[in-house]
């Protein structure tokens, strides 16, 4: 593997100290964004410095260059998508409404079992390929669409198959209780996840299991059994909760040992503190908040309060048609009032957490895996310039597997 020498970059976003696992409150206001060179080798972050021996030298003047985007929460992979409900949502009628007349989850899982694997891959690879020239360098994917064993099954192999397509690295989480399946009641669909779990472990590639706790899905009790499930199988608990209406989950979801509770749209301020104290993130889904014209789940208060702050994309076909890490921390942003920092360390450090990878990526620090971006431009311009990507190249595992054309000629193979 070659040796790459990043140098003259203007700003470098750092940890306020090394072996962090995440950043809370001011700790996030804390990263250094200093000037800096950077050595990769062997696919890792080698010093802190240029190296004269690199065989791919970078200039970066006037560039930032930060972690690569984690995308904590995403429903790829997907069939086709529902841009006329889109068209039902700008005219005012509720997803919940929707959902019960047969469109929202219910469709996708239609088209994903009327799309052939190879199609299915092939709308996933064109999404990642879109990820990675926003710099999204690694992805979680979710089953959910599936709504059968066997189709929740497919989506979990479909998620494997992704993985050593793309050029990102990928985890999979198994969303088994996404939408009631036709045909069972909500518990009776338990009862089926509760049997496959020994498949879905055998699969080897889930890390978490995750449910969508609304009126028009499961319930609170259904997520204790989730996370006893979680438990038993060692994996992590993530769910869907307070996104549409208040179910009052996150209480829930902390005593079942949750890794993160996602949305948090409807999250009651009483139950800030709770979840603050906690060693779960809150993952905040900014782009289905303003598409969706959800509430908006109180991000400063969550940052103020010390809670360990995530933002994501939530890239699906129905709430949040939108894979671009940029936007996300765009909208989050200007929803919550973060600031450059805030934004930035929600969308790598704190991603990467969520995923159990944070000993590993998410941040620039000497040992870490070199899933490194440069942007061209200071890191305030990435919610700034809303809609646009910053991103001039981005490395994983120390390769450069994105350059634009503008930054071709920064590239100097010796
Ligand atoms: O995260 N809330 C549940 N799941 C998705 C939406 C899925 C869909 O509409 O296809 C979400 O918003
Ligand atoms: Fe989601």
């Amino acid at each position: 593997m070659i040796g790459v020498s990043i140098e003259g970059a203007a700003q470098v976003l750092r940890p306020p100290a090394d072996g962090m696992p995440h950043l809370r409150g001011d700790e996030l206001e804390a990263q250094r964004l200093d000037p800096c060179d950077l050595a990769l080798r062997d696919g890792a972050i080698a010093a802190l410095d240029a190296d004269g021996g690199a065989e791919l030298r970078v200039d970066a003047s006037g560039c930032a260059v930060i972690p690569g985007f984690v995308d904590c929460h995403t429903h790829l992979p997907f069939a086709g998508w529902r841009a006329a409900e889109y068209e039902q949502k700008l005219r005012g009628v509720p997803y919940e409404e929707i959902s019960r007349s047969g469109g929202g989850i219910a469709a996708s899982a239609r088209a994903l079992r009327e799309h052939a694997d190879e199609e299915v891959l092939a709308q996933a690879d064109a999404l990642a390929a879109e990820m990675l020239a926003s710099g999204t360098t690694t992805f979680e994917c979710k089953s959910g669409y599936g709504l059968s064993r066997d189709g929740e099954m497919r989506a979990l192999v479909l998620a494997r198959e992704l993985e050593v397509r793309v050029p990102q690295s990928t985890v999979s989480t198994a969303l088994l209780a996404h939408a009631v399946p036709e045909g069972h009641s909500a518990d009776g669909w338990m009862g089926v996840v509760q049997e496959m779990m020994p498949e879905v472990i055998a699969a080897g590639s889930v890390t978490a299991l995750d449910i969508f706790v609304e009126s028009i899905a499961f319930s609170n009790e259904h997520l204790e059994l989730m996370g006893e499930l979680a438990r038993a199988a060692g994996l992590a608990l993530r769910c869907h909760v307070e996104q549409f209406s208040s179910h009052g989950s996150v209480p829930v979801a902390l005593a079942a040992g949750a890794r993160s509770v996602d949305h948090l749209s409807m999250l009651p301020a009483s139950d800030i503190p709770a979840l603050a104290a906690a060693r779960c993130a809150a993952v905040l889904l900014p782009v289905a908040e303003f598409l969706g014209d959800e509430h908006r789940a109180p991000g400063r208060a969550l940052v103020e309060a010390g809670a360990l702050v995530v933002l994501a994309t939530d890239a699906n076909p129905g709430t949040a048609p939108v894979v671009s890490m940029p936007v996300a921390i765009g909208l989050g942003a200007r929803l919550y009032g973060l600031s450059a920092r805030e934004a930035v360390g929600a969308a790598t450090i704190n991603g990467a957490w969520v995923l159990g990878l944070e000993h590993d990526r998410g941040s620039i620090e000497v040992g870490k895996r070199a899933d490194l971006l440069l942007l061209d431009g200071p890191i305030d311009a990435i919610a700034y310039r809303l809609g646009r990507s910053p991103v001039g190249a981005a490395f994983v595992g120390g390769r450069p597997v994105y350059v634009r054309p503008d930054f071709e000629h920064r590239m100097e193979r010796r």
